[in-house]
């Protein structure tokens, strides 16, 4: 008897042990067993057989641990972030929760859609360019200290990762030249992210979204761009916004503008309470020059603001920070 007490515990093992446990009602060792029944005298059959089905009770038992253990470990291999307990015994269904964009990503579609309203093509602004696109084509001489105002980042290879979305202007105008000359506009908005070797708090992130426009035909001007401007706040903010201007400097436009709205009440706003939106102007002659557009011809304006100031007044977000954080509950709140 002591090498069938042997066989069983064997057999056990290797049904706790296996990765496909019920195998072991193949073992030829269990054949083996089961075929000694009829070798034995009758008194010992009956024994024998009791003990061969407790065997078998015992072996089942021992199969379906396991592959309940199984199952488990597969689970962890797929998602170690199960929302249930992995140790449990019975496998459960579980819902998933429903995931959703990133807020940011909801507010460009929505501003894109705006824009698009109002005849606008969107396109997503590069996130590695160089000098050229950066710097040169929109009138900003070497060694110019208004370079300075934008902090970039370089690369060992002097590629830059933009500081601004007006990075895209050049190929923007370039790609709109032959529409130009087949009587029509270039009515485009660049949005995406931007880098900017800042130092970091509440209202200043290295790496931020902006948005950017360029409207260029052979009558655009400034009234036009101020009433594209206001109908966009007012669209994005559910309010009629006052808004206004005063001079500012930037290398691309002339005249260069910065645009304020007034904090719409809708918003928590109070009269009076005057917030800078973005800069914008009438692009300059030497912008269109660099991208084979006649500046006689042809006039355009330009505007390019951040987006996280955007969205941040919209809802009340208090820190820039947010955006680029894990904080799941904040990301969550914006389905
Ligand atoms: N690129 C500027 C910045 O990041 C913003 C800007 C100003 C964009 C005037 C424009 C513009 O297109 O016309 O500070």
């Amino acid at each position: 008897m002591n090498d069938i007490e042997e066989i069983r515990k064997s057999l056990l093992l290797e049904a706790e042990n296996s990765d496909n446990p019920s195998n072991v009602l193949k073992d030829p060792r269990l054949k083996k067993l089961y075929a000694r029944i009829p070798t034995l005298p009758n008194q010992e059959k009956a024994e024998f057989g009791k003990f061969l089905n407790s065997l078998k009770q015992e072996l089942a038992e021992a199969i379906e641990k396991r592959r309940k253990e199984l199952l488990n470990s597969d689970v962890e291999k797929l998602d170690i972030t199960a929302p249930f307990d992995q140790n449990q015994a019975e496998p459960q269904l579980f819902s998933v929760e429903q995931a959703n964009l990133h807020p940011l990503n909801n507010e460009i579609q929505k501003v894109n859609q705006i824009f698009r309203s109002m005849g606008f093509e969107a396109v997503e602004s590069r996130q590695i360019d160089n000098d050229f696109n950066m710097f040169e084509t929109l009138n900003f001489p070497k060694d110019h200290p208004a370079r300075d105002d934008y902090d970039t980042f370089k690369t060992k290879e002097g590629l830059i990762p933009p500081a601004h979305t007006s990075t895209m202007q050049n190929r923007i105008l370039k790609a709109g030249k032959a529409k130009l000359e087949r009587g029509e506009n270039i009515a485009v908005v660049s949005y995406g992210r931007v880098f900017r070797n800042e130092d970091i708090d509440a209202t200043h992130e290295h790496t931020f979204h902006q948005y950017e426009g360029v409207f260029v035909s052979e009558k655009a001007n400034l009234s036009q761009m101020l009433g594209t401007l206001k109908e966009f706040f007012d669209t994005y903010y559910g309010a009629d916004v006052k808004i206004k201007t005063q001079p500012a400097y930037f290398p691309f436009v002339e005249p260069g503008l910065e645009f304020m709205i007034e904090k719409p009440k809708a918003i928590g706003g109070k009269e009076g309470e005057w917030l800078e939106m973005l800069g914008c102007g009438m692009i300059h002659q030497n912008v269109l020059k660099k991208a084979g557009i006649d500046p006689t011809k042809y006039q355009g304006f330009a505007w390019g603001g951040g987006f996280e100031r955007l969205v941040m007044l919209k809802y009340g977000i208090t820190d820039i920070r947010y955006f680029e954080s894990t904080k799941l509950d904040f990301l969550r709140s914006f389905k």
